[in-house]
């Protein structure tokens, strides 16, 4: 409420200190587990950019040593950026993912030239190598990314994204092995349906593992398995995630497989973007009408739009924790959330639990807030940010909250809500 009352709504924040504790969260979960099943080799937390590129995102996941993950040529000039502005060293890692078009190769080239040792520049098909071979003839370090089959119900039977095993071995065999200026040194791959406690997750694991294992026989340099990102957040009060189990057993897995296949067990990297800074967003509307449409269907209206703002939850149906603001005290009824564009899609009415969404019934006059926590990955990345947008609804305030060492909280503006002359300027008026 003290957010709203100085700042208004519709109103982004992000606090900053959620950033920092998750990512020693999932260091500790892996220092634990190594410890455990005696693992003896290094974890790597590196930061997925895509998720979300902001200056202050960026500025706080570097505070905490992490290492990067990139997914196109652009991110490469931001991380230069960091590194002019001493947020990033050039023996840190960044591993290069993405499909590689000339002007990605070309800045991985001249960053390898220009002193970044850590780059290591991931395959996603053969022919990216002959790119990258065109490109430099600097000393360079190569992952590959393995293609993962899909969950059975998906619409296609393997990733689009990455090499079968057996094309990583002969590309290795054939262009790599012996050639002066190439080591490969890592594997990725990623599970399409996150890190999630099923058979299915699980039995692709071991398979990707053993393929690791396959390709360490042939290729001594190989040390490095990075297993991408997709650790899941809180998206509802009502779910407990067992981190620590899960964390634990993929490093006995990826363990006892080397063991039992007489390997030496790998550094382990993941790419974490949601799980990052997922948890650091949050989202404030006010309601500014209500719509009964039929004697079932009643509607809150929102003080800005689903589709624009929260495009996750109209693209792909995810799910945020949702909770009145205030107005605490009243009783509760079943309601749908209507956006302001006339889309008939902008509407949120189920939660992660049951297909339904209660806030607190309003007499005339009442004013009721409400707000979407743990939205802070992908939703200015997929919807645009600062641009034109459905129905011309503008771009929130974004207000950034951050704690000192003594608990003191400070607050700071990081983008006013969006004005009209910045669209007109796009639209060419
Ligand atoms: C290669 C790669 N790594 C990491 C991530 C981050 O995934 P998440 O945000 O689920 O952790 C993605 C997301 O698409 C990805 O494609």
């Amino acid at each position: 409420m003290g957010l709203i009352e100085k700042y208004g709504t519709p109103l982004k924040f992000t606090y900053l200190p959620k950033i920092g504790s998750q990512i020693n969260k999932a260091r500790d979960y892996f220092k634990d587990a190594f410890e455990k099943h005696q693992y003896k080799a290094n974890y790597n937390y590196c930061y997925c950019t895509k998720s979300s590129h902001f200056s202050f995102v960026l500025k706080e996941v570097l505070k905490n040593k992490v290492d990067i993950e990139t997914s196109s040529a652009f991110d490469l000039s931001i991380v230069r950026r960091l590194e002019e502005k001493g947020q990033f060293n050039k023996n840190q890692y960044i591993i290069c993912n993405g499909f590689k078009t000339e002007t990605y190769a070309e800045n991985m080239a001249n960053m390898v030239k220009d002193g970044y040792n850590n780059l290591v520049c991931v395959l996603d098909n053969p022919e990216e190598f002959d790119l990258i071979e065109s490109k430099t003839s600097s000393h360079t370090n190569l992952g590959i990314r393995i293609a993962t089959e899909e969950e059975p119900n998906f619409l296609v039977y393997t990733s689009r994204l990455g090499m079968s095993s057996k094309k990583i071995v002969d590309l290795y065999q054939a262009k790599i092995q012996n050639h002066p200026n190439f080591k490969l040194k890592l594997l990725h791959f990623f599970v399409n349906s996150g890190i999630k406690d099923t058979t299915y997750f699980w039995s692709e694991l071991t398979r990707l593992v053993n393929v690791y294992c396959d390709v360490k026989e042939v290729c001594p340099d190989l040390d490095t398995l990075d297993i991408g990102g997709g650790m899941p957040i809180y998206t509802s009060l009502g779910v407990e995630l067992d981190y620590a189990y899960m964390i634990d057993q993929i490093v006995y897995y990826i363990k006892t497989i080397c063991e039992s296949r007489g390997v030496s067990e790998p550094h382990i990297f993941t790419e974490f973007g949601s799980f990052t800074v997922g948890e650091s967003g949050g989202s404030l509307y006010s309601i500014i009408g209500q719509k009964e449409q039929n004697d079932k269907e009643l509607w809150y209206m929102i003080n800005s739009s689903f589709i624009t703002t929260l495009p996750d939850t109209w693209g792909i149906g995810q799910k945020f924790i949702l909770l009145a603001v205030n107005q605490w005290d009243k009783e509760f009824q079943r309601i749908n959330l209507g956006g302001l564009t006339c889309d008939s899609q902008d509407f949120y009415n189920s939660d992660t639990n049951s297909n339904q969404v209660f806030m607190p019934k309003l007499k005339q006059g009442d004013v009721l807030h409400m707000g979407f926590f743990h939205t802070g990955a992908y939703q200015e990345s997929l919807g645009g940010y600062g641009g034109i947008q459905h129905c011309l609804i503008p771009a929130p305030k974004h207000i950034l909250i951050d704690k000192d060492s003594e608990g003191k909280f400070s607050y700071e503006v990081f983008a006013e809500e969006q004005k009209p002359e910045s669209m007109l300027n796009i639209l060419g008026y």
